[in-house]
């Protein structure tokens, strides 16, 4: 039913500035879209296009929750997830030989996802087990392209355990990478500042507040993430990871995941690997998607620093105190640990 507004009544009147503001606020932005699509999205594919106009139109943002989202189930997740995008991931049909990349978000996914593409298909054979030159994120992706993949595909995620496909058969595989938590937190800090699809308004403090309460578009908790992989961390088809290790000596965690996915990688083989995967090579290597995908990031790049150790120039003394109380409280007695120190690579 429409609503009439008598424009002498002042509350209506300012009523009816807003709304002509958001009207015009609402075109303003679908206009952007529509020109994003032709320049900055130019050479994305038709389906990232669609999704990231939905993610901008129809993402919510709050007071309590200052970044663009969608809630499902009373689980918050990015804008770019929207209900039918998760019943299909959660749906979706696996393959015995399928191998999903898992992480929580700013974990080094990409990294992962391009040492395992350098593994995987070594020489441009033709034929594609990746999407457009990399792994896909399978959260996001047309499920039904997926279909047309070579097989063994691989398939990076950002899911919780639960709701990560699997195969009764237990065949499918799984490589966790983890990261260190402060680090984890100020790279999705600088992320969710900078990428519009989550264009975060609030400070750092504020921000380390959402990450310690767990409410950040993720379907849950950094701490339940990691601790769910980790409890599955000696099951067959799972190879779990840190990033402080392959920063240390990636060469050797080239060859473990190799023999994970059952490839024999000669020495030399894996050194290279090791080498086109340094945070220096992808970050100079214009053909990676990675670097693509960071002309649409507000300000800086998706491969911004790579380093252990950032969180030092984030986290004030209180707000060490009260993370590594959390900390202790989570990891105490998993066995899980993590350096937290500089790694000189
Ligand atoms: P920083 O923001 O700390 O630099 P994800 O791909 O899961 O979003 O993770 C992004 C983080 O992984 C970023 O961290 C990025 O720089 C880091 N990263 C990506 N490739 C890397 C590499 N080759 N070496 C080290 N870190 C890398």
């Amino acid at each position: 039913m429409s609503k009439t507004y008598d424009l002498n009544q002042k509350s209506d009147f300012f009523r009816g500035i807003d709304i002509m503001k958001n009207l015009v606020k609402s075109n303003i932005k679908k206009l952007m879209l529509k020109i994003a699509r032709h320049t900055v999205f130019r050479e994305f594919p038709e389906h990232s296009k669609n999704q990231f106009e939905q993610a901008m139109m129809n993402g919510s943002k709050t007071k309590e929750m200052p970044f663009l989202h969608s809630k499902v189930n009373g689980s918050i997740w990015p804008a770019l997830m929207p209900e039918e995008q998760l019943r299909s991931c959660t749906t979706f049909q696996t393959s015995p030989d399928d191998v999903f990349l898992v992480t929580y978000p700013k974990s080094g996914t990409m990294w992962l996802a391009e040492i395992v593409r350098c593994i995987a298909q070594p020489k441009d054979s033709g034929k594609a087990n990746h999407i457009g030159g990399t792994v896909p994120m399978f959260d996001f992706a047309n499920h039904e392209q997926l279909e047309t993949l070579l097989s063994p595909r691989y398939m990076s995620t950002h899911l919780p355990f639960a709701l990560v496909p699997r195969s009764s058969e237990h065949t499918v595989k799984y490589i966790y990478l983890a990261r260190n938590p402060k680090d984890v937190a100020v790279s999705f800090f600088h992320f969710m500042c900078s990428a519009p699809v989550f264009d975060f308004d609030g400070t750092w403090e504020e921000f380390l507040q959402y990450f310690i309460k767990g409410n950040l578009p993720t379907g849950g908790s950094y701490f339940d993430h990691i601790l769910e992989w980790w409890s599955h961390k000696d099951d067959e088809n799972v190879l779990f990871l840190k990033y402080e290790d392959l920063k240390k000596d990636l060469k050797s965690q080239v060859k473990i995941i190799a023999e994970f996915l059952g490839f024999k990688l000669s020495d030399e083989k894996a050194q290279a690997v090791a080498e086109k995967c340094t945070f220096q090579a992808m970050k100079s290597n214009p053909n990676l998607e990675v670097n693509k995908f960071s002309k649409v990031i507000k300000k800086g790049s998706h491969l911004r620093k790579g380093v252990v150790g950032d969180w030092k120039n984030h986290f004030s003394n209180e707000q060490l105190e009260e993370f590594n109380k959390l900390y202790q409280s989570r990891l105490k007695g998993t066995g899980l640990e993590f350096e937290f120190q500089s790694i000189a690579s």
